[in-house]
């Protein structure tokens, strides 16, 4: 099973366990908890209710932990949604009647949001205000509540889908970026602390390379590797270890999978390394455009194997290396 895609109820809780749970034990992304930090500092002085907040990149970099740790460092309680699962406004209007003072309501995937439910948001935001229609045709009339203060924390990893109404709508919007080999380093020794096993510093290299810069598959290759080492009766998980799970998931040194490698190849083989359109690679891959764009891409851009043109994606001189075509 995928690394990036798969992962199992005890995954859930174990990642909840790694979880920080305050600014200090977060790594990294050092420029937006300052930024956050202030925000928070000032509105706990004025005793309101933080600014809306935007919180946009790839995902598994931990856009849902920053929203849970300005929650917590307001005192406040989360409420958690998802914006595709908001499909009619009665959807949205029962959890912003629900808005306890102070509250943080978190939208994940935002720009997946409906435009009638995105629309309903603007009063919301920007005055506390909760406008309904009650009724149809000539007997509908609209019913105005108000909320009480509250922050909005919405994420995505497609900010370049977001109206720039709603854009506009935030106090702060905070772009996260891939994290540096030594902060997915650190976060990794810092997971192997919290689950009670030791590791080589060898092998935290070798996770820390293959984890696409991102914490949740580093902590996910650490958990395997800890399982590989348990089941061989190993205290401890060296580079051997590492290596021999990344086989067994087959994850390349770099952390890429066999659809990674996939998407590259058909671009150079199939295409000849052509520009090839995004509706022509999905066709091609039986694959989602947006899964494309949103879980292969990125990383793959960021590694330099890959370049977006106007007239479509090629394959770097770098992939063919690493893939050994010449
Ligand atoms: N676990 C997952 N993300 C983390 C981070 N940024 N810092 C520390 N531990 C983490």
């Amino acid at each position: 099973m995928s690394i990036a895609k798969g992962f199992t109820r005890d995954d859930r809780f174990i990642d909840a366990v790694l979880r920080p749970n305050c600014f200090e034990d977060y790594i990294g992304q050092e420029k937006i908890k300052q930024n956050l930090q202030i925000i928070l500092r000032a509105a706990r002085k004025r005793r309101e209710s933080a600014d809306h907040l935007l919180f946009f990149g790839p995902t598994g970099l931990g856009k849902t932990t920053l929203a849970s740790l300005v929650a917590k460092e307001m005192g406040a309680e989360i409420k958690v949604v998802a914006g595709p699962t908001l499909k009619k406004t009665g959807d949205l209007a029962a959890i912003l009647s629900a808005i306890e003072p102070g509250d943080v309501l978190f939208i994940d995937e935002c720009h997946r949001l409906n435009r009638t439910i995105e629309e309903m948001l603007y009063p919301a935001m920007e005055e506390r205000n909760l406008r309904l229609i009650l009724g149809k045709g000539l007997g509908a009339r609209v019913v105005s509540l108000s909320l009480p203060p509250f922050t909005l924390i919405a994420a995505t990893t497609r900010v370049n889908l977001l109206s720039s109404p709603l854009r506009s709508r935030f106090g702060g919007a905070f772009h996260l970026d891939y994290y540096t080999p030594d902060e997915i380093g650190a976060i990794v020794n810092r997971s192997a602390g919290l689950l009670g096993i030791g590791i080589k510093d060898d092998a935290v290299s070798l996770v820390a390379q293959a984890s696409r810069f991102t914490p949740r598959l580093a902590n996910r290759l650490l958990k395997r590797s800890r399982d590989f080492a348990e089941v061989k009766g190993f205290g401890e998980i060296t580079a051997d270890t590492v290596q021999k799970t990344l086989d067994l998931l087959g994850i390349d040194s770099l952390g890429l999978e066999s659809d990674d490698r996939r998407l590259l190849l058909a671009i150079i083989k199939k295409f000849n390394n052509h520009p090839v359109g995004l509706n022509t690679l999905a066709a091609a891959l039986s694959e989602d455009r947006g899964t494309i764009e949103e879980v292969y891409e990125p990383y793959l851009i960021r590694l330099g194997f890959l370049e977006r043109r106007p007239s479509g994606r090629v394959a770097t001189e770098a992939a063919r290396r690493h893939l050994k075509i010449n």
